[in-house]
């Protein structure tokens, strides 16, 4: 505790600390909402003097509104504590990127940064002081609609991404005026959802956690991200909100968290319906007891303010120490010197500022598009190509994905504008929308393809089927687009798709009616342009997939890095026995589309790839030298990937895990040389008795431009 904070402390009444670990929306303070009853309330709103205690507020932002509301609060409030300002900026605030599940599929760090540090920099001069971003929680479910704000399903990328967020939005410490502070989201484990249904049951062992969950908050709070926010879901057997093992044990003592820790909204309340507590106050005793300091909107932690004069010794000292959290924040973000930090309006709506924030956009969303399929090398199209554009998503700015509450879809361009600048003769019918099974003009569609060389059909889901509460039982396209995509194929005419979604669909049928298919995660403000400048040529697709793709919806949860099982399918091919083996009776184990999958239009390949020691001690650095060669006449980039194999341990491991990857350029006609390096550290694992170590023995370090065909080389550590 610094001696600022120590002070303040040694000032406050038990009601000022208490104060400083509600957080409440805006509205509070707009005067408008009326949503609060109780002893605390004064015709539905909160009495002045409980309002003017209160420590942070969430989604309310713009330079002008959070001036006012601090001018307010600081005019009316005793200690004149500022108030911090909190809200979701998950991927832009204004300028939009690609959703986070994008942002991965660049498998680029650089990205992640950038699009986090330009998200900073608006929400600062909109005058919030810290983002509920980043989510760095591992998905291997796509029914689950908050797949699109996650990195997908690897721990690895998971881990590097997370750290970069982190990095972005906080910038070099102490936070700077151009800079937020990060809150990893959620404690923990809340894309394991079961079923991927919204807000349901986790239940993993202990194990699993540790192997494969752990690694990505570990990862954000090492690279010091501010706070930490808990998690809807149970963990082994326990609500996260209230569960002291995984906060106090895990979250504080080993991952040695000092920050603030916030719970999500209404959480401590529903710690009530969880049937974990019998009321309100005894779920306020299960959050503070596993050191949750600000309680988001459950109307939890200010019922402590009906009697300030019955609480415990180890209630008011869980208080102190939640309250010397949460202005220990403020002091750091420099809220104390001044309470305005960051606020500017000028910076807010400078137009030269707002071009090169665009720019960032652009050069991410470009990234971020995968292609997965290019028969008979159709695209790129030339200028000159008579083109056939169609689809629900072809002219829309439906393109931002969602949290993009500042993001404005009616200004965003789309395909339809932006590629009738980059073809010659371009024609265009929408054919059909989002879920109708009607085709509109379809008479005028049949000359419109007749007269074109190509048909682009652009398809996918709304923003709104993305995002929280958004689970799906069937991640698919809706009937009505296959159909018409089936009427289109008709036509035997080259056919191109864009799809545009916020997680993997089953494609599989997508997959057999077109030639070729770009994958966009939502791409934000700048993804039209995007995708035209991947159409025409203008830039590679560099793009690969962050999570697997089905190809049915049962073979859900289906991930690259699962385990053999004492039964592999392989084992059956070898041993004319196809039956007992894990397999099912109906289909394909295979995916649709591999994590890691990707195409360019570059011929890339590896010409040679050698392991330079092949066996090693603990700390040394595997290295593997890789020979790149692009036999094409243009320039392109491609994704190096390193995969690693524990050939035996006391426990499984995955089939292959991915531990290195980095974006190259290799120009036409030429090859380029790179040296994979990854620390024999990376070849831990998590143990039966769930301590992690590094297993001597045999490995197996594999390298590729996807994730299934790899180069292999044996690897032993002395
Ligand atoms: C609920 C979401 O789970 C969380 O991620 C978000 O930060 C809060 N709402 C606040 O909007």
């Amino acid at each position: 505790m610094t001696d600022i904070v120590k002070k303040l402390l040694n000032k406050m009444t038990v009601e000022e600390k208490i104060g400083q670990l509600i957080q409440v929306t805006g509205d509070f303070f707009k005067g408008s909402e009326s949503t609060i009853t109780g002893p605390l309330s004064e015709n539905g709103r909160l009495k002045d003097e409980v309002k003017y205690m209160i420590g942070s507020v969430l989604g309310t932002s713009g330079s002008s509104e959070v001036k006012k509301i601090q001018q307010d609060y600081l005019a009316h409030s005793s200690l004149k504590i500022p108030l911090l300002f909190m809200a979701d900026v998950i991927h832009g605030y204004k300028t939009i990127f690609p959703i986070p599940l994008g942002i991965a599929a660049t498998f680029n760090p650089k990205m992640m940064k950038i699009a986090s540090q330009v998200a900073a920099s608006e929400s600062a001069a909109a005058g919030l002081h810290v983002t509920f971003a980043p989510m760095v929680d591992l998905v291997r479910d796509p029914r689950w609609g908050r797949v699109m704000e996650s990195t997908g399903e690897d721990p690895y990328l998971n881990e590097v991404m997370a750290r970069e967020a982190v990095k972005g939005f906080q910038g070099n410490l102490p936070i700077d005026d151009s800079h937020i502070a990060a809150t990893v989201k959620h404690f923990a484990g809340y894309g394991a959802a079961e079923a991927g249904r919204e807000y349901n049951t986790v239940d993993m062992s202990e194990w699993q956690f540790r192997e494969n969950y752990l690694g990505a908050y570990q990862s954000a709070i090492e690279a010091q991200a501010k706070l930490v926010m808990t998690s809807f879901n149970t963990m082994f057997g326990v609500p996260a909100t209230g569960n002291k093992y995984l906060m106090k044990d895990i979250l504080r003592q080993e991952l040695e968290f000092n920050g603030v820790l916030i719970s999500d909204w209404d959480a401590i309340n529903e710690l009530i319906n969880h049937g974990t507590a019998t009321d309100l106050q005894a779920a306020t005793n299960l959050a503070l007891n596993a050191g949750v300091d600000i309680d988001m909107m459950s109307f939890a932690y200010i019922t402590l303010l009906e009697h300030v004069d019955e609480l415990s010794k180890n209630v008011l000292k869980l208080i102190d120490e939640s309250a010397s959290r949460v202005l220990q924040l403020k002091k750091e973000l420099g809220l104390f010197q001044n309470p305005y930090k960051g606020l500017n309006p000028e910076k807010e709506n400078d137009k030269d500022i707002k071009l090169a924030h665009e720019k960032n956009a652009l050069e991410v969303a470009e990234e971020s598009i995968v292609m997965v399929k290019n028969n008979s090398s159709i695209l790129p199209l030339s200028f000159d190509q008579r083109v056939f554009l169609t689809g629900p998503v072809a002219d829309t700015g439906d393109l931002l994905g969602s949290w993009s509450w500042k993001g404005d879809v009616l200004q965003t361009k789309s395909l339809l504008f932006k590629m009738k600048k980059s073809f010659k003769n371009i024609s265009f019918s929408e054919g059909i929308n989002y879920h109708d099974r009607h085709i509109k003009d379809w008479d005028k569609i049949s000359q419109q393809v007749s007269d074109a060389d190509v048909i682009i059909v652009a398809l996918g889901q709304p923003s709104s089927e993305s995002g929280e509460a958004t689970s799906m039982m069937e991640p698919t396209l809706p009937i009505g687009q296959i159909e018409y995509l089936k009427k289109l194929r008709q036509f035997n005419k080259p056919i191109v798709a864009i799809v545009v979604t916020g997680r993997p669909l089953i494609l599989t049928q997508v997959n057999e009616l077109v030639d070729a298919m770009l994958i966009s995660f939502f791409p934000g403000t700048k993804g039209a342009t995007a995708l035209t400048n991947i159409l025409t040529g203008k830039s590679e697709p560099t793009g690969r997939l962050p999570m697997t793709f089905p190809r049915n919806n049962g073979q859900i949860p289906i991930y690259y890095n699962s385990y053999t099982t004492g039964r592999p399918i392989e084992f059956g091919l070898q041993n004319n026995e196809t039956k007992y083996v894990t397999k099912y009776i109906d289909g394909s184990n295979d995916p649709l589309y591999n994590f890691g999958d990707g195409l360019g239009y570059a011929d890339i390949s590896i010409s040679e790839s050698v392991i330079q020691e092949n066996v090693l001690s603990m700390s040394e650095q595997i290295k593997v030298s890789v020979i790149l060669q692009n036999k094409s006449n243009r320039s392109g980039q491609t994704v190096l990937q390193g995969y690693i194999h524990q050939k035996i341990g006391e426990t499984v491991h995955p089939t292959k895990a991915l531990k290195w990857f980095k974006k190259i350029e290799v120009p036409a006609k030429n090859s380029r040389k790179i040296m994979m390096s990854i620390p024999v550290n990376e070849l831990a694992s998590v143990h039966q008795d769930l301590s992690t170590s590094i297993d001597l023995g045999e490995y197996e370090i594999m390298v590729g431009l996807n994730s299934t065909d790899l180069v292999s080389h044996n690897l032993t550590i002395e």
